[in-house]
């Protein structure tokens, strides 16, 4: 039997260190997931004891809009507000780099133009999404329109991939998720950009040179800090 702290709790505790970086008066995009709900309630309750003042905030998913509206947190969307100061999202791997595999929540096209209106995106959870190696774990999860369906997963095959679509699952864009298995990746971003090339995939689950600070709570609780500075 180990001390090992639970892992929602482990989730709890990188989401709230994560909300230590918004600031009042911040335009926030508020990711998707069991981790991503533990910031949405911490910038409620900042709210709510105003701690935190002026924040608008774009949601991810649907499920998150409906969270954030629980918690009084004002909304808004691209339209309105184009330029996000910081997304807080959680993800399904995490590689040193900070390249992701994101969406097995299937937020993810959603997610990803979220990701790149941001100035800064933190990556929060718990330390069993690490990886050494995108593709070591999860799937790539793959959004395509229904009617390309087939060819889309004949193409996904063709790169190596086993391909499970995922079933009885529609995306907030009304499109569906094949899962992409393809085990260790050695050149994700040559893999993404073959990924795109077919017509009818909307978006990929790799997120590439996009997170700016991954929070990650190890089973003990300890919360480690991981930055990246990659744009000027
Ligand atoms: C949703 C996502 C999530 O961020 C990812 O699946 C992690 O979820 P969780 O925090 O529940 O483990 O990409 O599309």
């Amino acid at each position: 039997m180990s001390g090992d702290i639970p892992k929602v709790e482990l989730k709890r505790l990188a989401a709230e260190k994560a909300v230590e970086y918004v600031e009042s008066g911040m335009v926030l995009g508020l990711g998707t997931g069991s981790t991503a709900v533990f910031m949405v309630r911490a910038i409620g309750r900042l709210l709510a004891n105003g701690r935190l003042q002026n924040i608008i905030a774009i949601p991810t998913s649907e499920a998150t809009a409906r969270e954030a509206e629980k918690w009084n947190i004002p909304l808004t969307t691209l339209d309105v507000h184009p330029v996000i100061d910081v997304t807080i999202d959680g993800a399904d791997e995490i590689a040193p780099d900070l390249g992701l595999i994101k969406g097995l929540g299937g937020a993810l096209l959603r997610e990803k133009i979220t990701a790149v209106s941001s100035k800064k995106l933190i990556i929060i959870s718990d330390d069993s999404k690490v990886v050494q190696h995108l593709g070591e774990k999860a799937p790539i999860p793959v959004e395509v329109i229904p009617f390309a369906r087939q060819p889309v997963y004949a193409y996904l095959q063709s790169l190596g991939a086993k391909v499970i679509e995922r079933e009885g699952f529609i995306t907030d864009e009304n499109n569906i998720i094949l899962d992409c298995h393809f085990g260790k990746i050695d050149d994700p971003y040559s893999l993404a950009e073959k990924i795109r090339q077919q017509p009818g995939v909307v978006e990929h689950g790799l997120f590439l040179n996009m997170a700016a600070t991954a929070v990650i709570a190890s089973k003990d609780g300890e919360l480690n800090l991981y930055e990246r500075n990659f744009r000027n």
